[in-house]
C-alpha cells in the first residue's frame, strides 16, 4: 500500500495528494492528513483516480452533506447528463461535449471570469469537487486565488473602507455571465438578486480572514452610493485577482481537484469549442458566511 503524500505547487496556493485511491474507501487517518492539507493549500489534486459518480459522491461526502447542483440555464436539459438518475440532484456536469446535438452539461467552453461557487446563496458551498473525465489538450484550465493572501496584502486605506461592508452577490446569472432560467437582466446592481454578504470574512475552521468577493457582475456594496460602490469593487478586484495570488490547473484525465470556497476564487480559460471536455462536480454544503 502505498503512502500518502503531500506536495505543494510551489505557487499561490493548491497542492497535490499522492498516494491516495479515491476508488477505495478512505481510512481516518488518510482522511485527517488530507484535511490538514486540504486547511493549509486552500486547493488539492488529486491525479490519475479512476472513478464513477458513485464513489465521487462518497468521497465529496466525507467533508460534509452534498448540495444540490445549480440551477441550470434555459435550454439545458439535465436528464441528458449521463449521470445516473440517483446522483443527478448531486452531481453537476460542466461539459462542451454534445449527445444528440443537446448540451450534455453547462458551461460550455468559454471563458468563466473569477468567482465563488454559487456564492449568490445564503449559505453557499464549503466546497466543490471537480473531476475530469475528458479533457482537451490546450486550454480550458482553471485558475485559483488565494483569498486570504489578497486580503492580508489590501493598501490599509482599502481595509478600512470595507470595514464592517457588505455586498450583493448576483444570482441571476452564471460564471459564463448567462441568464438563469426564471431570472431577468438586472439594470440597477442595487437590485440584484441574491445573497448578501460581508466582504471580509472568517474561516470557520482556520480563523483566518479572506476577502470574500463572489462574482464582479451584478455587485453592489451595500450603504454606498453606486457610483462608490463601483469605483470601491473595481479597487477591490484589481488588487484581489494579481497573478502573484493564482496558480493554474492544467487538467489531465482522472484529475480530481478540491477547493475550500471559502477562501478560494476560480475562474477558467475558454477552449476551441470543437474540442471535447467533460467534468463532473459535486458541492458541500457550507455554514453561515461568518464576518471577519
Ligand atoms: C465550476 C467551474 C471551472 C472549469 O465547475 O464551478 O467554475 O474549469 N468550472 O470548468
Ligand atoms: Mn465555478
Amino acid at each position: 500500500m502505498s503512502e500518502i503524500w503531500i506536495q505543494p505547487t510551489g505557487g499561490a496556493l493548491g497542492a497535490d495528494v499522492h498516494g491516495v485511491d479515491l476508488s477505495q474507501p478512505v481510512s481516518d487517518t488518510v482522511f485527517a492528513r488530507i484535511a490538514e492539507a486540504w486547511n493549509e493549500h486552500l486547493v488539492l489534486r488529486f491525479s490519475g483516480q479512476r472513478i464513477d459518480d458513485h464513489m465521487l459522491m462518497k468521497f465529496s461526502a466525507r467533508f460534509g452533506d452534498l448540495d444540490r447542483v445549480p440551477i441550470p440555464t434555459a435550454g439545458l436539459d439535465r436528464s441528458n447528463s449521463g449521470v445516473p438518475k440517483d446522483a443527478e440532484e448531486w452531481v453537476a456536469v460542466i461539459a462542451s461535449v454534445k449527445k444528440d446535438g443537446k448540451a450534455v452539461g453547462g458551461l460550455g467552453s468559454y471563458e468563466l471570469v473569477w468567482h465563488t461557487d454559487m456564492s449568490y446563496n445564503p449559505l453557499p458551498p464549503r466546497a466543490s469537487l471537480l473531476y475530469a473525465l475528458e479533457v482537451p489538450p490546450d486550454g480550458g484550465n482553471t485558475g485559483y486565488l488565494n483569498m486570504y493572501s489578497a486580503y492580508e496584502t489590501l493598501p490599509d486605506d482599502l481595509k478600512r473602507a470595507i470595514e464592517g461592508k457588505s455586498c450583493i452577490h448576483d444570482s441571476s446569472r452564471n460564471s459564463a455571465g448567462e441568464l438563469r432560467k426564471g431570472f431577468q437582466t438586472t439594470h440597477d446592481v442595487r437590485t440584484t438578486p441574491g445573497a448578501v454578504h460581508p466582504l471580509v470574512r472568517l474561516h470557520p475552521v482556520t480563523g483566518r480572514k479572506a476577502l470574500f468577493l463572489g462574482r464582479r457582475p451584478g455587485a453592489y456594496i451595500h450603504g454606498l452610493s453606486v457610483e462608490d460602490s463601483e469605483a470601491l469593487l473595481d479597487a477591490l478586484w484589481a488588487h484581489a485577482t494579481q497573478d502573484r495570488f493564482t496558480w493554474y490547473q492544467k487538467w489531465r484525465i482522472g484529475d480530481l481537484v478540491l477547493w475550500d470556497n471559502r477562501c478560494v476564487m476560480h475562474r477558467r480559460d475558454a477552449f476551441d469549442e470543437s474540442l471535447r471536455r467533460l467534468m463532473h462536480r459535486t458541492q458541500i454544503v457550507g455554514e453561515p458566511v461568518l464576518a471577519g
